[in-house]
């Protein structure tokens, strides 16, 4: 029998849901860079929400929508816009993940700027420097998701320290945020600047454990992003996917989301009743 898996969350209650086997051949694995003893893995609760202190969520994706420039390419290039807001977001993460193989980082501003200029002329697109600012200034004031208000209120309510993790470099996340209206619902925004190398590399969910100050089953990691949550996951942090499209596969890369809900107005609820 085959059954959706928002449904299958739906039907069973989120709070009491796993992400069924989400550890699979992974959970008994160290993670990297934390040194020789398991202790991570094996001391994991068995529910992994129970420990929470602290959520950390990816921003790009995750809290603001990546494709709400979509609008703004397809002002500028007319029956391109979809093709290009697609192809400059594929092109920013692999380029991101490349620079950080390669041992050279460049911040996630240059790099959105680097994967802009390659989508349009991927696409023969006259990307004048005028139009290339135009797109760029669009990255500072994204969307937010409309979950993300509601969620992050929530959240707050019930007392738990809030965190941006992410690729972006620092203004353009604190910018996107304000923008946004949720930065004064945040406790802190961290970047990967501060360890100069991209997800999914363990330094950066590391870098959330020591800059917010609490041990690994206590930071909760949160994105919609399946690749980040595989990440986050081999790094031995609890993970929370925002699947935000009900089609969209978990990553086939052994380290699946301990939960799974289809926004993060869901999240409170799985922390239990309100204390
Ligand atoms: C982030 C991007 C990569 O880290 O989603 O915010």
């Amino acid at each position: 029998m085959k059954m959706d898996r928002r449904a299958f969350v739906g039907t069973l209650g989120a709070a009491t849901v796993g992400a069924a086997g989400a550890r699979a051949a992974g959970g008994s694995l160290p993670p990297p860079g934390s040194g020789s003893a398991p202790a991570a893995a094996v001391a994991r609760q068995a529910d992994p929400v129970e420990a929470i202190e602290a959520f950390a969520f990816d921003a790009y994706g995750t809290l603001f929508d990546v494709f709400s420039v979509t609008a703004l390419c397809e002002e500028l290039f007319p029956g391109s816009g979809d093709a290009l807001a697609q192809r400059w977001r594929a092109k920013q993460l692999q380029y991101s993940l490349l620079r950080s193989l390669m041992g050279r980082h460049r911040d996630f501003w240059l790099v959105t700027e680097d994967a802009l200029v390659y989508a349009a002329r991927s696409l023969e697109l006259d990307l004048t420097a005028a139009r290339r600012a135009r797109l760029m200034d669009a990255y500072l004031s994204l969307e937010a998701f409309p979950d993300v208000r509601p969620g992050l209120e929530a959240l707050r309510a019930r007392g738990v320290r809030l965190a941006i993790l992410s690729n972006g470099e620092p203004r353009m996340l604190e910018a996107a945020a304000r923008s946004a209206g949720i930065d004064t619902l945040l406790d802190t925004i961290i970047s990967v600047e501060e360890v100069k190398i991209f997800k999914v590399s363990p330094r950066v969910y590391n870098l959330g454990l020591e800059r917010l100050g609490v041990g690994r089953s206590a930071l909760g990691f949160v994105s919609s992003n399946a690749w980040d949550i595989a990440g986050a996951a081999s790094a031995g942090l609890p993970t929370f996917w925002i699947q935000r499209s009900a089609a969209e596969p978990p990553e086939e890369l052994g380290f699946a989301a301990d939960r799974m809900v289809a926004a993060i107005t869901d999240l409170p609820g799985l922390l239990g009743p309100a204390g």
